[in-house]
């Protein structure tokens, strides 16, 4: 849409700026020449502020609608396995069978972590939370690769992106073995990548461990919806450290510790806590209350979202899954009672309907994950593996733009004015 232009009239002044459309999604009033003429915008938290153009996924919060390169999410969950999602987040297009094949060979052959890098975890303390361990580790890859890649070499940037991929598993089974105190288990390459997390996971060395493909299924479909969710808040981190030329594994521990906070990838395990807080059904009532006090910092952890107004399409299928691996794996979680009874009501009562506060993908994960074996304090490790991904593909999408400039948003100060100092007197 050529030429279209946004008019705006301030203290005697017509500035005009011009409008862009995308493919699909709101149009956005390009700002970028409103500094000369003596104005910023003002955004805090980015409530209506494009940060980027981008390609790879598209998200109609109205709508329910999440599509990686054009495909949708409940298509890519039940139809396509995480690594042809991975390929196609990265490259642009679906794999053909051949490109799958040897997608798939690179990122096993390069699962396995530097032997020096075992080492970097004997200085944590047994509990440590796996997420400080992960942040802390994946930022030390940078001392292993940092010095053989050009990031502007578009062959470099995809090896750092395989590397990474391949290797974020082994990290997160590595915290999971260090804080339990058993020995880590090496990557098998005739695993798929779901099997060979299990594996790394929850292989001893007394006896082998037998992967339950319902399990590994879904272990799967765990990664392919956590896998990318256009521009949120971890995912703009990394872009930001990126845009600095900051190498891609120091960037990725920018997205890891972005990710922790419970308002965003941290959810999962704060809503697992939170049923277990809730504990039963018949305790509902007093936290949906808690819920809706504005002086209680309570929130119901799992539900709301800055951009799905109605319903999150992950969580769609992470509820169908929930009952799908319950059901075969024969378990009654009382906590599913607890959440499904939680969503009945919150979604029938009036604070939570006006607010359009809707169960996000962190809201049934934890239920999946709780089913599987993982721990707890895994939850926002298993969402940082599978968004490492999304958060690489972002960087390495960066990264080849013509002209790439380094983020520097600017401000509306409120502080002093200009005052003379006056030093101590003694
Ligand atoms: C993820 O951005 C992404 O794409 C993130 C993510 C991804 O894949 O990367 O989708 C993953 O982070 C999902 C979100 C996981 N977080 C949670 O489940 C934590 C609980 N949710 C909230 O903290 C909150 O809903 C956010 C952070 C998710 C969204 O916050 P917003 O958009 O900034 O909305 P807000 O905080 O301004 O809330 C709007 C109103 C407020 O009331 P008022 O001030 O208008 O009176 O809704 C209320 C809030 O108090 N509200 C809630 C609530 N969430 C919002 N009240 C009770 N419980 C909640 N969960």
């Amino acid at each position: 849409m050529a030429d279209r232009k946004a008019t705006l009239q301030i203290d005697g002044q017509s500035i005009e700026l011009p409008v862009l459309s995308g493919t699909a999604g709101y149009d956005v009033i390009d700002v970028r020449t409103l500094g000369k003429h003596g104005y910023f915008t003002f955004d805090p938290g980015f409530l209506a502020t494009g940060s980027c153009e981008s390609k790879i996924t598209y998200i109609d919060g109205e709508k329910g609608i999440l599509l990686h390169r054009g495909y949708p999410i409940d298509q890519l969950a039940t139809q396509a396995d995480y690594l042809e999602v991975c390929y196609m987040l990265l490259h642009g297009e679906a794999p053909t069978a051949e490109q799958y094949d040897n997608f798939k060979s690179t990122i096993t052959k390069h699962t396995m972590v530097h032997q020096g890098l075992h080492n970097f975890f004997n200085g944590f303390r047994r509990d440590a939370h796996p997420m400080a361990m992960l942040c802390a580790v994946t930022g030390a890859l940078s001392s292993f690769y940092h010095d053989d890649l050009d990031i502007h070499d578009e062959k470099q940037r995809l090896r750092s992106a395989y590397r990474l991929i391949a290797k974020m598993p082994t990290i997160a089974a590595m915290a999971y073995k260090f804080s339990i105190g058993q020995p880590f288990v090496y990557p098998k390459n005739d695993l798929s990548y779901s099997e060979n997390f299990l594996n790394m996971m929850f292989s001893v060395p007394a006896e082998d461990y037998k992967v339950n493909p319902i399990i590994a299924k879904a272990m799967d479909r765990i990664f392919t919806l956590h896998a990318d969710h256009e521009q949120n808040a971890s995912t703009s981190t990394v872009r930001l450290a990126g845009s600095s030329g900051a190498n891609p594994y120091a960037c990725i521990a920018a997205g890891v510790a972005s990710l922790w906070g419970p308002a965003h990838g941290g959810a999962n395990e704060a809503c697992l806590r939170m049923l277990k807080q809730i504990g039963s059904v018949d305790n509902i009532p007093k936290y949906i209350e808690k819920a809706k006090d504005k002086n209680d910092p309570f929130r119901l952890m799992g539900f709301g979202h800055r951009v799905y107004k109605n319903f999150d399409p992950r969580a769609t299928v992470m509820r169908e899954s929930a009952h799908e691996v319950l059901k075969e794996l024969k378990i009654q979680d009382p906590l599913l009672d607890v959440a499904m009874e939680l969503e009945r009501i919150a979604l029938e009562d009036e604070y939570f309907v006006e607010k359009k506060l809707y169960p996000n993908v962190d809201f049934y994960s934890g239920i999946i994950l709780k089913a599987i074996g993982i721990p707890t304090n895994m939850f926002t490790v298993i969402f940082a593996l599978s968004r490492t991904v999304g958060w690489i593909s972002h960087w390495h999408e960066m990264m080849g733009e013509a002209n790439q400039k380094i983020g520097r948003p600017r401000q509306l100060y409120t502080g002093e004015a200009q005052r003379e100092f006056t030093p101590i007197k003694r």
